[in-house]
């Protein structure tokens, strides 16, 4: 598993594209082979395609493949295409393994049809892999204490490599990886909403089904 199905997801989501559009793009390696195929096409059939990157890593290889980006200040996303760490059965997701949940929810919330791009492995019955949250970094030890007190059993500040100390976000800030177990469909929501409720949060990994219209699914 793994590439392959991501290679097919890709492909379906480019079906979708068409020459004008604005994009959100969203981050991590299935949204980059669906960039690097929109390239091909871009330079084949001479498109012109806009888009709002959500992270650095999008946005250099969006500019790698002819996409010009653009700002939400000047355009509405028509589409916006991103992965996901885990898809439970009712559409619910969880994001942010790549750290760029933040901007990946603003792109999200902005564009008019939000297209998830997944392999099979990233399908669940039940969401339960640790959340993440972004975190401003003075608020930290206050945001785990309260996360705790939400049911969270294990709160872990982000350690990446590359560099010693935490993982700093696009957006300078920290992530806390937050294990709530399982996450029952009618708890969704509420979780979400919960954590983004924290002083110092500034945002969460949980999309729940209601941000997003379509999951394409790409079996190796
Ligand atoms: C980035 O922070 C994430 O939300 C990604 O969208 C997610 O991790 C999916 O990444 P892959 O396509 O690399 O699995």
């Amino acid at each position: 598993m793994g590439s392959g199905g991501k290679y097919r997801a890709a492909e379906m989501a480019l079906k979708l594209v068409k020459d004008g559009m604005v994009l959100g793009i969203g981050s991590g390696t299935t949204v980059e082979i669906f960039l690097n195929l929109l390239g091909e096409r871009i330079r084949e059939e001479e498109l012109e395609i806009y888009g709002v990157p959500t992270s650095y890593q999008s946005y250099f290889v969006a500019i790698r493949n002819g996409i010009k980006i653009v700002d939400l200040v000047e355009r509405e996303p028509e589409l916006c295409i991103d992965g996901a760490d885990q898809v439970d059965v009712k559409m619910n997701c969880i994001k942010g393994g790549g750290g760029a949940l933040t901007r990946e929810k603003i792109v999200a919330k902005a564009s008019k049809k939000v297209v998830i791009i997944v392999d099979e492995s990233k399908l669940v019955e039940k969401l339960s892999m640790p959340v993440p949250v972004e975190v401003l970094p003075f608020a930290y030890g206050y945001v785990s204490k309260k996360i705790e007190e939400l049911g969270a059993t294990r709160v872990n500040l982000r350690y990446g490599s590359g560099k010693v100390g935490p993982v700093v976000t696009d957006n300078g800030n920290f992530i806390l990886d937050c294990d709530f177990g399982v996450l029952e469909d009618e708890k969704v929501e509420e979780v979400e909403r919960e954590i983004k409720l924290i002083a110092g949060v500034v945002e969460n990994g949980i999309f729940s089904n209601k941000i997003l219209d379509e999951v394409i699914v790409g079996r190796a």
